[in-house]
């Protein structure tokens, strides 16, 4: 299937399916034009690559709650934030929160950098996190790459290599299939069809928009991709 076909059967999809997470902008608001907060998009990304949308979420309402800002996070006592921050585990990540807050607010005037580059050269931002914020929050056309896009790619183009060296392939592909008109809402449903169809384990395929697509399906095998080179 070409590109555009597949973007716009999962773009109908994601305005009928998307989860509702504290964190995105609902449907009316973005017909309205709103876009997401960066500073709301990279924490919750932060946390995410730590824990699960159901665990995180509690985390991130709390947050910004008390810090509603990057600047007012960048003014947060180091106490107050590694507090909040616990039991998501992992304290160097929220060391590296507090000094990515620090460097936006001190060298960037409290605003976010709107390009890739810009924003991995802040601390704590790598190639995922980067992406997910320029498509996220800026509507630029990042490939935005975690494990459930890596299977989703794997299975809708039935990629038998197996991870790790595959994932430059599966980049690429993914990178393909990234559309110019609205990247951020193609991440995060892609993101979404990982998370709630396209499971590790017995995945849903009767309610996937990228059924009659994938050659994953066809050939019978989505379920064991994508393969793993044993350890
Ligand atoms: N997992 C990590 N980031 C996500 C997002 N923005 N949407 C859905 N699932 C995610």
């Amino acid at each position: 299937a070409d590109p555009a076909a597949l973007t716009a059967e999962l773009l109908a999809w994601y305005d009928r399916h998307a989860r509702a997470l504290p964190w995105r902008v609902g449907p009316a608001e973005r017909a309205q034009g709103v876009r997401p907060d960066p500073y709301r998009v990279w924490l919750s990304e932060i946390m995410l690559q730590q824990t699960t949308v159901p665990h995180a979420a509690p985390y991130f309402l709390r947050f910004t709650e008390t810090w509603p800002t990057v600047s007012d996070l960048a003014a947060a006592p180091d106490d107050a934030v590694m507090a909040a921050w616990a039991g998501l585990g992992y304290y160097a990540r929220a060391r590296n929160l507090l000094a990515c807050a620090r460097a936006v607010a001190r060298d960037h005037g409290g605003v976010f950098p709107d390009t890739e580059a810009g924003l991995r050269a802040l601390p704590g931002i790598g190639p995922y996190t980067a992406a997910a914020v320029a498509a996220i929050a800026h509507d630029r056309p990042a490939a935005v790459m975690d494990g459930n896009v890596e299977r989703v790619m794997a299975r809708l183009h039935a990629v038998e290599t197996p991870l790790p060296e595959v994932k430059p392939v599966l980049h690429a592909l993914a990178a393909r299939l990234t559309p110019e008109d609205r990247p951020g809402d193609h991440a995060q449903a892609v993101m979404d069809l990982g998370a709630t169809i396209c499971a590790p384990r017995s995945p849903a395929c009767g309610l996937c928009p990228w059924r009659d697509p994938c050659a994953g399906r066809a050939a019978g095998i989505a379920e064991t991709l994508p393969r793993k080179t044993p350890k």
